[in-house]
């Protein structure tokens, strides 16, 4: 995390222009940090809305507001040369609004991995998610109206922000998950995670749920759609994280870290 000053003296070399990354908090970390795992040369901005967030539970017009209002604020300063919208709410509340207002930019945005499951002939789908996602995302109403599945929609309000509040300790947060699921586990062969918060929890899930229950999430699918359209790089690509709440900085630092501590990829399986 970079003071703004020194942000605004680093900027001046991006001269390459940079991925922009946005999402209301930490979740969106894990696309970045998949992005720049498997495109190291290219140059990133990620932009946390920490001081609006959650998206999850707040009118789909105030989400569309926000990000219009920050999307404008961040292309006019940085001229990224792609927008990612690391955020299931977002995606789903406001991405036909941003693509239209962008039209210059291709503009990529993140759904849960519902797609992935069925292909892979899951049956019995237990989808988490936030309110706003569960009520608006397309593609989980078209599901929802499939009779061949048993798809559960299960909409959690408050689990985004307690992931972002308990980041250095999710452990915690165990209890809950399993006192969640429990009405579900047994009877389902898939969870899809579509919240991008929630991939914080993939290690407690995976030790709350037996093996043959299998967890998607849309990142993967986010990052190859990136990737395909990154035409600018840069040999030393750089990484900028912002956030327009100064308290939430020690917090992205905190979930960087519990990223690289995880190895790899955060979205491998
Ligand atoms: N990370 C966001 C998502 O993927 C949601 C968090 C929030 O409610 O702001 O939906």
């Amino acid at each position: 995390m970079l003071a703004n000053k020194r942000i605004r003296s680093y900027i001046t070399y991006m001269k390459n222009k940079p991925v922009l990354v946005v999402d209301s908090g930490i979740g969106g970390l894990t696309v970045l940090y998949d992005l720049v795992k498997k495109e190291p040369n290219c140059d990133y901005i990620f932009f946390a809305d920490n001081l609006n967030a959650p998206y999850g539970n707040k009118s789909p017009a105030f989400v569309r507001n926000k990000m219009l209002e920050n999307l404008h604020m961040l292309c006019r300063k940085y001229k990224p040369q792609t927008i990612v919208i690391a955020c299931n709410t977002a995606t789903a509340v406001s991405i036909n609004t941003v693509r239209k207002t962008f039209s210059n930019l291709t503009v990529i945005g993140t759904e849960p991995a519902i797609k992935t499951a069925v292909e892979e002939n899951k049956k019995n789908i237990l989808v988490l998610a936030t309110p706003n996602t569960i009520k608006y995302n397309k593609l989980l109403k078209e599901y929802k109206s499939n009779e061949n599945l048993n798809l559960n929609l299960l909409q959690l309000p408050n689990l985004a922000m307690d992931i972002e509040r308990n980041i250095d300790n999710l452990n915690i947060l165990q209890k809950q998950i399993k006192d969640t699921l429990s009405k579900y586990i047994g009877q389902i062969d898939a969870i899809v995670l579509g919240c991008t918060h929630y991939i914080y929890l993939k290690p407690i899930l995976r030790k709350i749920c037996s093996t043959d229950i299998k967890i998607y999430d849309g990142n993967n699918g986010v990052c190859q759609q990136t990737l395909k359209n990154i035409t600018r790089k840069n040999k030393q690509g750089k990484i900028f994280v912002l956030t327009n709440k100064i308290s939430a900085g020690g917090i992205l630092i905190s979930a960087w870290n519990y990223l690289q501590k995880q190895g790899v990829s955060v979205c491998a399986e």
